[in-house]
């Protein structure tokens, strides 16, 4: 008889996203007169960017004649979008990385969840307390996460780095060492940052340990303030210690489309191997490339034109964000976030739990949210709501909020 990966099984409940749509699926089949508003998973509403659907038109044009058409896509990316992203993200960001240690992808979660597999099993891993599922899911698949106390929520062999309104939503260096560290700024859930310099403290200490950070950057578009990094690769030291991973979902709407990269500079080491190598080897194993169209898409993004229209949209969220913040304060929620990222972190009201405010808000305004439990433990308590909705929807959605 075969034999399944057992660790499966040691994961509890479904995915975040999916246990909340069904629900909300649940609760619309029960009442099929009620108009939701969705601002539970961070998927964005504004349609792409003109410049974008221009060169994804002008790609298929390409894909239906003969002297234009592309088959498998380099392993690696398209150099046409590897030099935009290297020249764009890094070096006009004064940081020195290079196109070709730049992977392109099918988007950030892909690589969150795979990037794993190119550390030993034995490895232990910190996150922040709440985090994004992703990272922690992915190693309980690869059996690197020990057992799951149902009381705590939480993994054995797991670091958990609370980051709560005491510590302003920023970890503090974990009391046990750890090699694998993911850190996630501008923050998904509580949508708080850190200054660059708490984040050169990061790249310090990783180096000091000899522990690899895995820096999600997915929201980097949406800083605002001067003194926070928009790449980890800013910090001298970040090229022997850091990963970075970066979507196209959040700046420029291709959450339906999918993009993303990770980089892996060529410093990176265990020893005298270099992590860009095995990454490079699984890539193209496993992988064959993000489709050509999508690659020209991507390119767009950091054409003038495109750049000129998306800092465009990334202001409409943000202005959704300020709206949310406003509202909610002005309601009296505690809140934070929303400056530098479009998530808003609130404190549940009278001490509901967060599952609790997910079934008081859904029920009451028909406003879908995501509780902060489902983050981790110490999001419990705690609830975001995302600013990608429509402006509409968004003002709709803090109206019945303020008469709940
Ligand atoms: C979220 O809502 O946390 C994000 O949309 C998840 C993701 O980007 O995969």
């Amino acid at each position: 008889m075969f034999k399944i990966n057992e660790n499966y099984l040691k994961l509890p409940g479904s995915y975040l996203f999916s246990t909340i749509a069904k629900k909300v699926a649940a609760y619309t089949e029960a009442n099929p007169d009620k108009e939701i508003i969705r601002l539970g998973i961070g998927d964005v509403t504004q349609p792409l960017a003109p410049a974008i659907i221009e060169a994804m038109h002008k790609a298929v044009d390409e894909m239906g004649k003969a002297e234009t058409f592309r088959g498998y896509a380099p392993d690696l990316g398209y150099q046409f979008l590897r030099d935009a992203i290297a020249q764009e993200d890094y070096k006009a960001k004064g940081a020195d990385i290079s196109a070709d240690e730049i992977f392109v992808s099918d988007g950030a979660k892909c690589d969150s969840g795979n990037i794993q597999e190119i550390f030993s099993v034995d490895n232990k891993i910190a996150v922040c307390d709440p985090v994004y599922p992703v990272y922690v899911d992915t190693n309980v698949m690869a059996g690197r996460t020990g057992t799951y106390d149902a009381a705590k929520e939480t993994w054995s062999d797991v670091i958990y780095m609370p980051c709560t309104a005491e510590n302003q939503f920023a970890p503090d260096f974990p009391k046990e060492t750890p090699n694998l560290i993911y850190l996630c700024f501008p923050n998904n859930p509580t949508g708080s940052t850190i200054t660059k310099d708490q984040l050169q403290g990061w790249v310090d200490y990783a180096n000091k340990v000899g522990a690899v950070i895995i820096y999600d950057a997915a929201y980097e578009a949406y800083i605002s303030e001067e003194n926070v990094a928009h790449t980890i690769y800013e910090c001298p030291g970040a090229r022997t210690c850091a990963i970075e991973l970066k979507s196209f979902s959040k700046n420029a709407g291709f959450t339906g489309v999918r993009l993303g990269y990770t980089v892996i500079p060529k410093d990176l080491k265990c020893k005298d191997v270099s992590l860009h190598s095995l990454w490079e080897r699984r890539h193209g194993t496993k992988y064959n490339g993000a489709p050509y169209i999508v690659q020209r898409a991507g390119e767009a993004v950091y054409s003038a034109e495109g750049r000129e229209q998306l800092k465009k949209q990334v202001a409409y969220y943000m202005n959704n964000a300020g709206i949310i913040k406003e509202g909610l304060q002005a309601a009296g929620y505690s809140v934070s976030g929303g400056v530098n990222a479009p998530y808003i972190w609130l404190k549940t009201p009278d001490g509901m739990s967060s599952w609790e405010f997910f079934d008081y808000l859904l029920e009451t305004a028909n406003v879908v949210g995501t509780p902060g439990s489902g983050f981790g433990p110490s999001g419990e308590g705690y609830f975001r709501l995302t600013a990608f909705g429509s402006y509409e929807n968004t003002l709709a959605a803090m109206e019945r909020i303020r008469a709940m």
